[in-house]
């Protein structure tokens, strides 16, 4: 008896304690980009690049689809559990408001790009420099609920993820044969646009208040399912979508670091998505996949045609599959990548990875 209740006494400051922790921990989270990291802003829009029936969703939480283009929780979601905080709303919900705005927001909108012009099939679409008009208008409501001082230090205090890029070369430059940016721009020229388009993306981000932003590059672009139906003879990786991707990453990380001198810290960090892909593309079995280039869910070679839909073929284990749909990793494929953004090597992550940033920034 007084056992137990020491018991409950304990299982309860214990409780408190992990509460409070968690309360004090939570920084704001704020994601900008496109379909690899929209938590379903899309739903709100009139658009075909959407995510938001089955089986989209099919492993998570409430087996439901909520709009992300993942069988369960996609890369915030895990960036959200690892830093102590709840998964984001998209900005357009109309849930996110009063107090849940304090937690931060999620900007991503799926098929758009750095560039104005990518993803126009898509029609209506939350593009980049609309993103950051939202994060603005975001800011405004918070102050209004907070002030400006206390709004400030929670948009300075934030984590931030941007992840765009891809859909510039598979929506855009190579989405048909002759595009007009590739009658425009021959590949290198192209990537080199790209990355001076980038950089005012992100020094915007700077001037709206940003401090700790984790830049993802491109994925391993020519060996997603969709590339090996469309493009790849013997399914080896589309040899033209894999050159973008390895002119595109590393003249990235050398335009962060030309940023990070600039302002003076270390605001911007790379994460090497790529080389994080790569090692499940190239070695499933050691990840526990079964394969890295049928996707789970879709229909044709590799499963890599069209959409995923309830008509198409779905695989019994999700877990055991790299790629989801065509052209988005699995919810455990998204668990690896963000396993790596927190504690990978100066290789994945550069400058430091998530854990040294959040061991760095919990002292200030
Ligand atoms: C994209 O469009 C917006 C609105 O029309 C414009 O303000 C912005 O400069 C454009 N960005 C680029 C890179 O062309
Ligand atoms: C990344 O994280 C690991 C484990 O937390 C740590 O040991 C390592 O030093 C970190 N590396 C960098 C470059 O920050």
């Amino acid at each position: 008896m007084a056992n137990s209740l020491v018991l409950l006494i304990f299982g309860l400051v214990m409780a408190l304690g992990r509460f409070s922790s968690q309360a004090e921990a939570a920084r704001a989270f704020f994601v900008f980009g496109d379909s690899l990291v929209d938590n379903g802003n899309n739903n709100y829009l009139a658009t075909t690049a959407r995510a938001d029936s089955y089986p989209y969703g099919i492993d998570y939480p409430t087996r439901r689809p909520t709009g992300r283009f993942s069988n369960g929780l996609n890369i915030p979601d895990f960036i959200s559990q690892r830093i102590g905080s709840e998964p984001l709303l998209p900005y357009l919900s109309p849930q996110l408001n009063g107090q849940r705005l304090l937690v931060g927001a999620n900007f991503a909108s799926a098929g758009i790009g750095i560039l104005n012009d990518t993803g126009i099939q898509f029609i209506n679409i939350i593009r980049m420099f609309r993103q950051l008009e939202y994060f603005q208008e975001y800011q405004r409501r918070v102050t209004a609920l907070i002030g400006a001082q206390r709004t400030k230090q929670l948009v300075n205090g934030a984590l931030v993820l941007i992840t765009v890029g891809g859909n510039d070369f598979v929506n855009n430059y190579y989405l048909v044969p002759f595009s007009a940016r590739s009658r425009q721009y021959n590949l290198p020229d192209y990537v080199k646009f790209l990355i001076t388009e980038y950089r005012k993306i992100l020094l915007r981000l700077y001037d709206l208040g940003a401090r700790r932003v984790l830049v993802t590059g491109t994925g391993p672009l020519g060996c997603v399912p969709a590339e090996l139906a469309m493009r790849s003879r013997n399914g080896e990786c589309a040899a033209d979508l894999q050159q973008a991707a390895s002119l595109f990453n590393p003249q990235l990380v050398q335009m962060i670091r030309g940023i990070n001198s600039q302002v003076g810290s270390d605001v911007f960090v790379a994460a090497n998505t790529q080389l994080m892909s790569n090692d499940f593309i190239s070695n499933p079995r050691a990840f526990g996949f079964v394969t890295s280039k049928i996707a789970c869910c879709g229909q044709g070679p590799y499963n890599g045609l069209g959409l995923c839909t309830a008509a198409s073929n779905l695989c019994p284990n999700r877990d055991v599959y790299a790629f989801w749909d065509p052209f988005h990793p699995s919810e455990k494929a998204n668990g690896i990548i963000v396993q790596q953004i927190l504690t990978g090597t100066t290789e994945y992550m550069y400058p430091m990875n998530l854990s040294t940033i959040m061991a760095l920034d919990s002292r200030i």
